[in-house]
């Protein structure tokens, strides 16, 4: 159980753990690359340490360092047959992705997770890589995992996106390189694009321009890589200063791409002060400190295109919205209801506890500020990011805020609680 009591302003220097994002893509591109690659800065949550399991599991000799991790490519035909079930724990991004890769393997996996996982849906991937030609056999209609794959001989597709999502691009794009043509992706909108940067870095044949991404044959060369910290764990820490007024709040180096600073945006039109300072690029990514002031800040209506580019942020926004001043509107985020787990329902149960007055909608939610939020206790739901989100609002709360089941924190931000009592003051 974490609790968290009221803070006069959040102040100092710090720095987060690396991008999750980042992190599962550089052992995946790294492991089906030719030579050696070295990866540094990555994120030691459980998440992506999963990650590096599979992949060990698929006979790539992965050395951990700790603070860097040595990967010997095995090239893209040098994945072995698993011995066993391949469980990639709490991680979407592990299962969509590395069904991509398996997709195109002449062998026989399963692929399963943990509760959460098994309730979200794999229909998304497993649809087009079917179309490509691999034996996908999952659980009910939604095609739920586990799911048992033997792929091999691929064709490639033209697809189009039901959804701007990057996990389902990316599963695509990984089951591409095993094809002998063209591969062409439309519709992935805003979503994050750090696999078709990633990819471009490693060497591959890949064009994306608006809309439209395209994939031809490639060999992968084994790379350096320098992982920025996470912008979705540094949104915590953001959004809870930039509502404090007297805060002052330096994060260094976080990844700063575009696809992925939505929360940037979303705040200074709420009435924040943050800037950009040292800025740099690494591996085809910005990187740069973000600076944040405390203030006032005013409701506003989210949605359309900016969705993909803060849709892990929105439990977080969810609580600033709770201490602006007037009404806050976030609609088209029905892809929240698919994540982790609903966090649009989770987010206003949890809310109402703390006493805030915020209404489900289909899509989204409707929150009327500013609130004065009470302590309690709160429940993350197992979510991660539901978690965190709860003890920002514990911030500001009149009595200590107490979140049950809050190690699954540990999936994306080991070293959170630390990092907020370091600068909650
Ligand atoms: C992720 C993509 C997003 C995001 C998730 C991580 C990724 O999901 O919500 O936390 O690393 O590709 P979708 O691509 O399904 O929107």
């Amino acid at each position: 159980m974490l609790k968290i009591d009221k803070a006069n302003k959040i102040q100092g220097e710090i720095t987060v753990p690396g991008d999750k994002s980042i992190s599962h893509r550089a052992i995946i591109l790294s492991s089906i690359s030719r030579g050696p690659s070295r990866i540094e800065g990555f994120l030691r949550g459980e998440d992506c340490l999963g990650t590096i399991d599979c992949f060990r599991q698929l006979g790539v000799d992965i050395v951990d360092k700790g603070s860097i991790i040595y990967v010997h490519g095995k090239g893209l035909g040098g994945l072995r047959e698993p011995g066993d079930i391949l469980d990639v724990g709490n991680s979407g991004t592990t299962i969509r992705l590395v069904s991509g890769i398996l997709a195109g393997q002449n062998f026989f996996t399963i692929i399963t997770g943990d509760e959460s996982i098994r309730q979200r849906p794999m229909d998304r991937i497993a649809i087009p890589l079917r179309q490509m030609g691999a034996n996908i056999h999952a659980r009910g209609k939604g095609n739920l995992a586990p799911m048992a794959i033997w792929g091999g001989d691929l064709k490639p597709i033209d697809y189009t996106l039901p959804v701007p999502s990057a996990q389902i691009k990316s599963a695509i794009l990984l089951a591409g390189l095993y094809t002998k043509g063209e591969t062409s992706i439309r519709g992935g909108g805003k979503s994050r694009d750090h696999t078709e940067r990633m990819l471009g870095a490693f060497g591959a044949n890949i064009l994306f321009e608006n809309n439209l991404l395209t994939l031809r044959p490639s060999t992968l060369y084994g790379q350096e890589i320098q992982i920025p910290g996470d912008i979705s764990s540094a949104a915590f820490f953001i959004a809870g200063a930039a509502v404090l007024p007297g805060s002052h709040l330096r994060i260094k180096n976080v990844g700063l791409n575009p696809t992925r600073t939505g929360i940037i945006d979303i705040i200074r039109e709420m009435g924040g002060n943050i800037e950009i300072d040292n800025q740099w690029m690494s591996g085809g990514e910005e990187i740069g400190d973000i600076i944040v002031r405390g203030g006032k800040l005013r409701g506003i209506n989210i949605g359309g295109n900016i969705i993909p580019r803060l849709i892990d942020e929105i439990p977080v926004i969810a609580v600033i919205a709770a201490l602006a001043q007037g009404k806050t509107l976030i609609t088209g985020a029905e892809e929240l209801k698919v994540k982790e787990t609903n966090r649009i329902s989770a987010m206003v149960e949890e809310m109402n506890k703390l006493g805030i007055r915020v209404k489900e909608l289909a899509d989204g939610m409707e929150i009327h500020g500013p609130n004065k939020i009470h302590g309690g206790q709160v429940e993350s739901h197992g979510d991660h990011r539901i978690a965190m989100a709860l003890a920002i609002a514990g911030l500001f709360a009149n009595s200590p805020v107490k979140i049950k089941n809050s190690n699954c924190i540990g999936i994306s931000f080991p070293g959170f609680e630390e990092s907020l009592k370091k600068i909650a003051k």
